[in-house]
Order: structure tokens, then C-alpha cells, then sequence
């Protein structure tokens, strides 16, 4: 039932997809549905991908690849969300391609989210913590630094006990801030500035609409 949900949201999403658009291309179980829309439809696109697994998929299914070195704009970036608020502002990282996928929205016209109703919050980060990718080197004082910022932190590790290393060969620490963020685009700020830290996985003023599917097909769009 759930990939009947995401799946209403990949095709949505893929509704709004031109021939010829060069696509930020997310990562994700919602983001693997998009994919086999788009090559169910033969679409006419090539895209960016923002992982490896991403671009591994668009290999089998015969979507073509861009270089971001080669870029300018992207048309529009599509991709998931671990949550979402009521301004927008999403956190993402679940999947540990959170630098990727801020680069790739960042280079975007547009973006759009897709998703489930259940990731729409009132306060993000109480739930589902804070992705944050650090530098290795780094991941016990930004650990610490994050705690005296009030989060609960765990740094990630695979079902195999060891560390979690992201696509660019950096740590993950899942900062959960009980109670929820105040203010998002601050904490952003702070958490960012903190040396050792890569990027936050807070998506500020990147995503300009969200499509949260439900499994009878029905899609709730939520725009600015
Ligand atoms: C990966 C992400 C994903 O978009 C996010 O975790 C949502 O994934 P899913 O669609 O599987 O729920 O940010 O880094």
C-alpha cells in the first residue's frame, strides 16, 4: 500500500516533466518510483543523479546521465524528504545523500518534493532526526557541539556494526531535537558552521512544492 502512495506522488511529479528536461534526480524508495515512471513513459529527459544508487537505477532503466561539471540549471529537481513542514522546509539525508541532493536542488529552477502525508510535520527534527554529514576526522566534536545545541545525537552505522560513509566518504550523525526546531533556517546556520560539518540535511528555501500521495491514488499538493 505504501508504494502505491509513492507511486501516486512519483506520477504527479512526473506529470510536470517536459520533453527535454535536464532533472535533478533524488534518492529513495519514493524517488525509485519516479524513475520507473519516467522510463514507463519513455520520457524524454536525462538527468543529474544524486547518489550512486540513483545513477545505478537510471543505468538499467535507459535514463541518461548528466555531468553536474557540465550543468549550468537544471529544469527540475525531483525528490524525497525524510520530513517536510508547513513552509516547506524539508530535512533529508535518511539515505545519507544529503550533500548530493542540496547540490543538485541548489542548481535547480524548481524543485519538488515527493512524498507521503505522514512526513508533513508542525516541528521538524522531533521525529525523525537531523541527518548531518561530517568530515570523519570531525565526528566527535561536531557530536559534542550538536548536543550542547540541544539535539540527541547518534552517529550512523550499517546493519554490519560499522560506520556509515556517505557516496563522498563522509560520517552521518542524526541530530533529533526534541520537542521539534524553533526556527529552522537559523539552526541550519549554526549546525553548518560548525567546522568539520559538510552540510545539514535542512533544505531551507530549496523546495517550492510537495506532492504527499495517498495509497487510493489521491495526491495532496502543497505549494507556497
Ligand atoms: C535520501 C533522502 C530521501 O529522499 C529520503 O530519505 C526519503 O526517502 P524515501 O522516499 O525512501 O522515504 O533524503 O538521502
Amino acid at each position: 500500500m505504501a508504494d502505491a502512495a509513492k507511486r501516486a506522488a512519483a506520477e504527479a511529479a512526473a506529470d510536470l516533466v517536459q520533453p527535454g528536461d535536464r532533472l535533478g534526480l533524488g534518492t529513495g524508495s519514493t524517488v525509485a518510483e519516479l524513475l520507473e515512471v519516467l522510463a514507463e513513459r519513455d520520457a524524454d529527459v536525462t538527468g543529474v543523479p544524486t547518489s550512486e544508487a540513483t545513477a545505478q537505477r537510471c543505468h538499467e532503466l535507459g535514463i541518461g546521465l548528466l555531468d553536474p561539471a557540465r550543468v549550468d540549471v537544471l529544469d527540475l529537481t525531483i525528490d524525497g524528504a525524510d520530513e517536510l513542514d508547513h513552509e516547506l522546509t524539508a530535512t533529508k539525508g535518511g539515505g545519507g545523500a544529503l550533500l548530493r541532493e542540496k547540490v543538485v536542488a541548489s542548481m535547480s529552477r524548481r524543485m519538488v518534493v515527493i512524498a507521503t502525508p505522514d512526513k508533513l510535520v508542525d516541528r521538524l527534527a522531533d521525529t525523525f532526526p537531523l541527518p548531518v554529514e561530517v568530515v570523519p576526522f570531525a565526528v566527535g566534536p561536531v557530536s559534542r557541539a550538536l548536543t550542547e545545541l540541544g539535539f540527541d545525537v547518534v552517529v550512523r552505522h550499517g546493519d554490519d556494526g560499522s560506520p556509515v560513509r556517505t557516496d563522498n566518504g563522509n560520517a552521518v550523525v542524526d541530530a533529533r531535537f526534541p520537542g521539534g526546531l524553533d526556527d529552522p533556517a537559523v539552526m541550519d546556520v549554526e549546525v553548518t558552521m560548525l567546522p568539520g560539518v559538510v552540510t545539514s540535511g535542512l533544505f531551507v528555501d530549496l523546495v517550492d512544492t510537495a506532492f504527499l500521495g495517498h495509497p487510493d491514488g489521491r495526491v495532496d499538493v502543497v505549494s507556497l
